[in-house]
């Protein structure tokens, strides 16, 4: 595996896989690497002929300057697990080869990002756009693999790839999960061995909630009070929403897909935590 720093050599290695015909996948990452990554660097692996994966802990998405500082970094071991995957190109650029200048682009596609982490995280989507624009851009990839653990994230990249006319797949991949229900997340680790415990009662309710025959309504009550309940959980929001377009739905006939979309506060420093459920 090739592990490049710099835009122009990325580009220069990607020529001549281009020259040859090869098909190029991307997995854009911010580092702190599980085996959720792993999974999207396999599929990605398995449905290219190179498969780039880039590392940049992005400054532009992060709204709370305490979150980007404590975020994990762990570029070492990102880099054994990309080898042991069969990546072909780690791109792991610095802050000033990315944004040489600040970055002022704006970027809206309401409601996708205005709504749920939009709203709590003023700026978030916009730094997203911005960074995954730019490797777009770079490296040009035939299919591009995203988490559905942000289940938000890839409908606003869906927009700003529609806005902007790039020629790509964007593919989703399922989460994954602990044995007890968990969603991977690189801010897992940031938990004590019992608020990790505590936190599997996030997707067991949810899951609950799928089979109680409620209405949207008691559906979205049962699941914030059953988790408000527990000791060390705090729900910021619960939203029931249109799977594609995310606009809040108020009965399960409103869209062909709905999905709960939540976030916790785990612990007392304390962790926020994301997942989703799928109703239909
Ligand atoms: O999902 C993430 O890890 C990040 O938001 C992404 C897509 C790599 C952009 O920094």
């Amino acid at each position: 595996m090739k592990v490049i720093n710099n835009i122009k050599e990325l580009r220069k290695c990607l020529a001549r896989y281009r020259k040859e015909g090869l098909t190029v996948g991307l997995v854009p990452t911010m580092g702190a690497l599980h085996e959720g990554h792993a999974s999207l660097v396999r599929r990605s692996v398995e449905e290219n002929d190179v498969t780039v994966v880039s590392i940049f802990l992005n400054p532009t998405q992060f709204n709370d300057p305490k979150d980007l500082e404590r975020y994990p970094r762990t570029l070492e071991a990102d880099c054994r697990l990309l080898e042991a995957c069969k990546a072909d190109i780690a791109f792991a650029p610095t802050v000033k080869e990315i944004y040489p200048e600040p970055d002022t682009r704006q970027f809206s596609y309401p409601p996708t990002d205005s709504v749920m982490e939009g709203a709590m995280r003023p700026g978030h989507f916009n730094g997203v756009c911005q960074i995954v624009s730019k490797l777009f851009m770079y490296v040009e990839p035939d299919r591009a693999y995203f988490g559905e653990k942000d289940y938000q994230q890839i409908a606003v990249i869906r927009r700003m790839v529609e806005d902007l006319g790039f020629k790509l797949e964007i593919v989703p991949c399922p989460v994954v999960r602990q044995s007890d229900g968990l969603a991977l997340s690189s801010r897992n680790s940031l938990l004590s061995a019992e608020e990790r415990v505590i936190a599997a009662n996030i997707y067991r309710v949810m899951k609950e909630s799928c089979s109680l025959g409620l209405s949207v309504q008691q559906t979205h009550d049962y699941v914030v009070e059953e988790i408000n309940k527990i000791d060390g959980l705090e729900v910021q929001y619960f939203s029931i929403v249109d799977g594609d377009s995310l606009a809040d739905v108020s009965s399960w006939d409103d869209a062909p897909s709905i999905v709960g979309c939540i976030t916790v506060f785990c612990g007392t420093k304390p962790i926020r935590l994301i997942d989703h459920i799928r109703y239909k």
